[in-house]
């Protein structure tokens, strides 16, 4: 594992992007996993940037998110969907036909994950996957005690992420209540792993992800056992490592 120290949240965005942007260039056509949340949207709005400057090429990059509220169209606000659109896929040339993310309106939960797994094999796995941490060590919504062998499949929501979430909605009432994510299992294929982390409240979570032991208790401490992973962090979150 690689750790990669920052200054604060801006240094940390920088260093994620550069990360990314490596990625792109290497493999143009390279299949990026992506996040939401907090943490990304600086890491989103530096690519942006290097975009508008002519320095970044998304034309043939093709898209996974990690996850989608079970529920929610497209065009909902609190959407992933929109969430992407908003921070990243509308201010750059990404083709909107590489774009994929789970399909949160689809009633039959068993089938939308499948064909989600499906569209991750065929494009032939994931090169580089970007994850935030919640502070009780989830990765997309693998809450603790998610089976490490799972693929894209259909997660209820603890009440520590619904509570994490509603600063989001108008009240607690309206956060979704269950999700679609990307098991362990699709994010331990990827074959690059860059978790970044901003903030003192997740110094402890990160201690233990990433030098406690490897239980399902704690969803992001399995990445200890990906032979590729970078975590990039400001001082904050990684104070107690
Ligand atoms: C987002 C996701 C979540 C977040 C995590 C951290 O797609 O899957 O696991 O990465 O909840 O969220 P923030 O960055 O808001 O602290």
């Amino acid at each position: 594992m690689k750790i990669i120290r920052a200054k604060d949240y801006n240094d940390m965005s920088r260093k994620a992007a550069n990360i990314i942007s490596a990625q792109i260039i290497m493999k143009p056509h390279c299949v990026l996993g992506l996040a939401t949340g907090g943490t990304p949207v600086g890491t989103y709005k530096q690519l942006v940037e290097w975009y508008n400057k002519g320095d970044l090429d998304l034309s043939e990059v093709t898209t996974v998110n990690l996850d989608e509220y079970r529920g929610l169209p497209r065009d909902h606000e609190q959407s992933y969907w929109h969430f992407m659109h908003v921070h990243f896929f509308d201010l750059v040339n990404i083709d909107p036909s590489r774009i994929h993310l789970p399909e949160g309106t689809d009633p039959d939960a068993a089938a939308a994950c499948a064909r989600y797994d499906q569209i991750i094999h065929d494009l032939g796995g994931i090169d580089l996957q970007l994850l935030g941490i919640g502070i009780d060590g989830h990765i997309g919504f693998n809450e603790p005690g998610a089976a490490f062998e799972l693929g894209t499949h259909c997660v209820d929501l603890t009440e520590s992420t619904i509570e994490a979430n509603k600063r989001f909605f108008a009240s607690r009432e309206e956060v979704p209540r269950q999700a679609y994510t990307m098991g362990i299992k699709t994010i331990m294929q990827a074959r690059k792993v860059l978790l970044a982390v901003s903030g003192g409240s997740k110094a402890e979570i990160v201690k233990q992800a990433f030098f406690g032991p490897v239980t399902p208790e704690v969803p992001a401490s399995i990445l200890q056992m990906h032979p590729d992973v970078t975590l990039v962090g400001d001082e904050e979150a990684l104070h107690l490592i």
